[in-house]
């Protein structure tokens, strides 16, 4: 049995607990949450043992989940990683670079397992394109939520737009070239929408459009590439496939059009969405990573580089980020 701590047991962290407490192979050996009142309620609800030192908690673990606000990710990794415990790590990885650049360190030296929670790269809309070849060469992305003063400790190029980046970063297999941003807080300090635009080296452009003050929610990328246009709606858990008809691709709706180059046949599809639970496969994928000794699939060195934009972003916008 692979024992757990859970560090941080607030919105999030309530639905790690549930599903930690269904996958196979795992104990759950405490939590620690400084609030009082969180701390019974997850008592009562889940009979865990509440532990009021990190210490001692993370000595009674294998590997820690942290679901902490961001500003305390630092600490409690660096923490763990020097016992040697395998680390899930909510996103963003850390609140600076400096501290992001520090865990890649430790995370060398100590060969711990260390994942991110970019939970977006195991939403079933993803993972149902996600092995086709996706070679974009422009990406629109939208990604809309109303006002929740959660997470408001970071902006939203931070706490939302953080998940596109990585997913652009994961698909785009080129260096950034140049970055255009703009961005306006209104009901907070920090930006709460933005929009910026990302050029690769390889000609890519992504497109982005963040907003945390939205009225409805919208969490949309849409990929254009020479033969294929890809969308992905990772909020309704659907995707759409437009492209030029592949002879043996009979499920698909083809309807013919005339072009400078002849009639063509365009094939329309939704590919089949698998029925996952991302936040349980996230979960599951690093308990494994663990066991088999392989790689996490989003790994410190991913979270560091979405934060790396993340912050360039924020320069563009000319929000001060803390750099130390
Ligand atoms: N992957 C995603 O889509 C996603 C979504 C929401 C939040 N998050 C991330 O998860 C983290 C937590 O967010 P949340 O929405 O659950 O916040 P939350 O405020 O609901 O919960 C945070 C909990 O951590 C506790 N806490 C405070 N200081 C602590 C410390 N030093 N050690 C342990 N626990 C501490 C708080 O008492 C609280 O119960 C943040 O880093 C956030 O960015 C990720």
């Amino acid at each position: 049995m692979l024992k757990i701590g859970v560090f941080g047991v607030g919105h999030l962290g309530k639905f790690h607990l549930n599903n930690w407490k269904e996958i196979p192979g795992i104990e759950l050996a405490g939590f620690y949450d400084p609030d009082d009142q969180t701390a019974k309620e997850v008592q009562e609800k889940y009979s865990l043992t509440r532990f009021d030192n990190t210490d001692q908690l993370m000595d009674q673990c294998d590997a820690l989940d942290i679901v902490a606000p961001t500003t305390y990710h630092f600490e409690l990794c660096e923490q763990a990683i020097k016992k040697g415990k395998h680390v899930f790590v909510e996103k963003p990885l850390a609140h600076t670079m400096k501290e992001a650049e520090q865990l890649v360190e430790l995370v060398k030296e100590s060969g711990v397992k260390f994942q991110v929670g970019h939970v977006e790269r195991f939403n079933p809309a993803f993972l149902s394109v996600k092995d086709m070849q996706l070679n974009p060469l422009f990406i629109e992305v939208h990604r809309l939520a109303q006002f929740d003063p959660r997470g408001t400790e970071v902006s939203v190029i931070l706490d939302l737009m953080i998940h596109d980046i990585d997913i652009i970063l994961s698909i785009v297999k080129s260096d950034v070239k140049h970055i255009s941003a703009s961005g306006v807080g209104v009901l907070t300090d920090t930006p709460d929408i933005a929009n910026v635009r990302i050029e690769f080296h390889n000609g890519c452009v992504a497109n982005l459009t963040s907003s945390r003050i939205s009225m409805k929610k919208m969490r949309k990328m849409r990929l254009f590439q020479k033969d294929a246009y890809i969308g992905i709606d990772f909020l309704n858990k659907k995707t759409e496939v437009i492209k030029l008809k592949d002879a043996d691709d009979h499920k698909a709706f083809t309807f013919d059009i005339d072009t400078p180059h002849g009639k063509k046949t365009i094939a329309v599809a939704n590919p089949a969405v698998p029925e996952v639970n991302a936040i349980k496969r996230e979960l599951e994928e690093f308990r494994n990573s663990i066991l088999n000794n392989t790689k996490t699939v989003v790994s410190e060195i991913d979270g560091m580089m979405a934060m790396d934009v993340a912050h360039q972003i924020l320069r563009k916008i000319g929000h001060n980020v803390i750099t130390s």
